[in-house]
């Protein structure tokens, strides 16, 4: 039994950040960081961020996805369509991607605008993955209720059958894009005066600030 949570304290000391350190691009900082946390070998999954959204009803969500790829145009990665996160996105295509790499005490916020890849394009990543994974993405009626497991189970066992090899990327399947117009690159600090640098967009340039921890 825990308790007492607030007595739960990290300090935060590895390394700083400076308006002087960082690249003129947040797409070159980023890559920085983020090959920085591939090559630690210090996380599970480097790749993970978080992605939040929110819809017309004006309530936000948040979940864990995969980064499947970046570029100056804009962070890649793959879902289903008809998922809560492909409701709100119909409906809002404002969203916020979070990196946080704990053991590098860093934080990285992206905000954007989402837009779907184009289909040759989901094509390419659906059929690059193992096939358990391409079968369960057809069975998955993500985020809608599923009454028993043994329904799904039945489901993947029909599509295997169905589908002995090259399973079809179902339509409501495939990747978004988030292109940028903010970054914070957020490095922790002793005593939590933290150092956070934003890039903002304006007129097609980056703007760089140094923000209050
Ligand atoms: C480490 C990790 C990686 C995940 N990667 C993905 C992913 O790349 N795509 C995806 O659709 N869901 C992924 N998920 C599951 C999502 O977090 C989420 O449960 C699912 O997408 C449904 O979200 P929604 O109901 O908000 O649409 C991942 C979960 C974890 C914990």
């Amino acid at each position: 039994m825990i308790n007492n949570i607030s007595e739960i304290r990290q300090e935060y000391t590895k390394f700083s950040l400076d308006i002087t350190d960082v690249s003129s691009t947040p797409f070159i900082q980023f890559k920085e960081w983020f090959e920085t946390a591939i090559k630690s070998e210090l996380f599970y999954d480097p790749t993970s961020f978080i992605l939040s959204t929110c819809g017309k009803d004006m309530i936000p969500t948040s979940r864990v996805l995969l980064l499947k790829g970046f570029d100056e145009n804009g962070f890649q990665f793959f879902t289903n369509y008809s998922s809560k996160k492909g409701k709100n996105l119909s409906e809002n295509p404002n969203a916020s991607m979070l990196f946080f790499w704990d053991k590098l005490e860093r934080q990285v916020r992206i905000s954007g605008i989402i837009s779907r890849l184009n289909d040759s394009e989901s094509e390419k990543y659906f059929n690059s993955r193992p096939y358990e994974s391409r079968i369960g993405a057809i069975a998955s009626e993500q985020s809608s209720e599923l009454n028993s497991k043994v329904d799904l189970e039945n489901k993947i066992k029909e599509l295997k059958i169905k589908y002995p090899s090259n399973p079809p990327r179902p339509i409501n399947w495939g990747g978004y894009n988030l292109v940028p117009n903010s970054f914070e690159f957020w490095q922790g600090r002793e005593s939590r005066l933290h150092d956070r640098i934003i890039y903002t967009l304006n007129e097609g340039n980056w703007i760089i600030n140094r923000l209050y921890p």
